[in-house]
């Protein structure tokens, strides 16, 4: 049989539905090692992870987004690339998207996008995620069993991102339903600019809270300014609100269905924190460690550099493995083991770092605690569903096929109410 590091991590379904196997291989041969289809450097080291993500410089975040499946349209001359990037800017995956874009372009936008996410509505927006949570679960056709993903990590993801934008209600569905396959889905093709659809919709709203100013977060974007007092422009605005709305709703999802699984499959776990509730928090940090959402992260070498003892040529896609360095042996001792009070719990890499770490952070920690809370609240119990997904020892689940993010297709209850 062939190893398993030589399976195509980017296209092979059976990697996708168990990436560890995979990934420990690729450890195998290093912290830094080479795959063998797309000749991209994948890293698995937690620390050597930390140390690209603090290289901007070096490292681009032109592909983050595509990674290797997505082939350069130049070919990579000398140590520095800088300027083949400049030029074939728009060939990459989310090229007009601030996640892409590095130094100070990067900076001014996220800057405007910082300002909207303040603690003040922050907060505002928890009492929302509550009553919303609670909506949902007094809406399941069947009080004994649900769907959890469909029936309520889904559309809780959705609606708190759209009231915190102030989204109109009714425009939502149809929001969603155009969304194209996200990008990083195994077997399709990567669109240019999957949330291209939106631009009608957010356009017509930033016009429309510019000549009708509310007290909502469309009308604070519609009327920012970059650092050097410039109008950033309409498009540059929606595609800050488009990223926004669709960008955490996948992840949080997962993560909250990641987390009920868990305690779905392990009835101790789960009378343990119900009679813990201080310690969700460290619930989920130790659920983004262990199943982290975004499992990998892309860069592209900018310069001729080395990382560890490893040289990496300008041009050459980098895959940070999130799941990987979250359970590298040398930050997080027993990686295998989910053990929510391990010292370091909060180290992980599941939310990246450095100047394009995750802004929606603190909007996924608070809307997976209050959604767990509810379930806790409603339910005196709840079971994964055998009938759906076999009986323990023989479990089923279906995962997302995807070769960025890792989550469950689909979650089955049994309730007790
Ligand atoms: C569990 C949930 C989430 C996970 C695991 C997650 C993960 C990540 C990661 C790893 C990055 C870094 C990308 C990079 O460095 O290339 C990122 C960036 C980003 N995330 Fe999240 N995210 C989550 C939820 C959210 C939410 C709820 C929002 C929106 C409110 C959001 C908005 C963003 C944005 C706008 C960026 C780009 C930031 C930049 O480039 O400066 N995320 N996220």
């Amino acid at each position: 049989m062939a190893p398993l590091r030589d399976l195509d991590f980017f296209t092979d379904p059976s990697v996708s539905d168990d990436p560890y196997p995979w990934i420990e291989q690729m450890r195998a041969s290093g912290p830094v090692a080479r795959e063998s289809h797309h000749d991209a450097v994948v890293v698995t080291g937690f620390e050597e992870a930390v140390d690209i993500y603090s290289r901007a410089e070096d490292f681009s975040n032109i592909a983050c987004v595509g990674g290797p499946v997505v082939p350069l349209t130049f070919s990579p001359q000398g140590d520095d690339v800088s300027e083949a990037i400049a030029a074939h800017r728009g060939s990459f995956v989310l090229s007009d998207y601030f996640i892409t874009f590095d130094g100070d372009d990067h900076r001014a936008h996220r800057n405007i996008m910082m300002k909207l996410l303040t603690p003040k509505r922050l907060k505002a927006n928890e009492v929302f995620v509550r009553r919303f949570a609670g909506d949902l679960i007094d809406a399941l056709p069947d009080p004994t069993r649900c769907e959890l993903i469909n029936d309520y990590s889904q559309p809780l993801a959705t609606m708190v991102i759209a009231d915190l934008l102030g989204v109109p209600e009714e425009d939502q569905a149809e929001l969603l339903d155009k969304i194209l396959p996200a990008p990083g889905t195994m077997g399709a093709d990567q669109p240019h600019d999957p949330f291209a659809y939106f631009e009608e919709a957010f356009t017509a709203y930033l016009h429309d809270r510019r000549r009708n100013p509310r007290d909502d977060m469309l009308t604070q974007l519609a009327n920012s300014l970059l650092p050097d007092g410039s109008d950033p422009g309409v498009p540059a605005l929606v595609r800050i609100a488009s990223f926004l709305f669709i960008a955490g709703q996948d992840t949080s999802a997962k993560l909250l269905a990641t987390g009920v699984r868990l305690l779905g499959e392990n009835a101790e776990l789960q009378r343990e924190l119900r009679a813990e509730r201080a310690a969700i928090p460290a619930f989920f940090e130790e659920v983004l460690r262990y199943e982290s959402p975004t499992k990998s992260d892309f860069r592209l070498a900018r310069r001729t550099t080395s990382v560890g003892s490893v040289e990496i040529k300008a041009g050459t896609h980098v895959m940070i493995s999130l799941a990987g360095a979250n359970r590298d042996p040398r930050q997080f001792s027993r990686p295998e083991d989910f053990d929510f009070r391990r010292e370091n719990v909060r180290t992980h890499l599941a939310f990246g770092r450095g100047p394009h770490t995750c802004p929606g952070a603190t909007l996924a920690r608070v809307e997976a605690r209050i959604g767990l809370e509810l379930l806790f609240d409603r339910f005196a119990d709840f079971k994964v569903d055998e009938a759906h997904h076999g009986p323990e020892g023989a479990r089923r689940y279906t995962y997302l096929p995807s070769y960025i993010l890792r989550g469950l297709e689909a979650l089955h209850l049994r309730l007790h109410p």
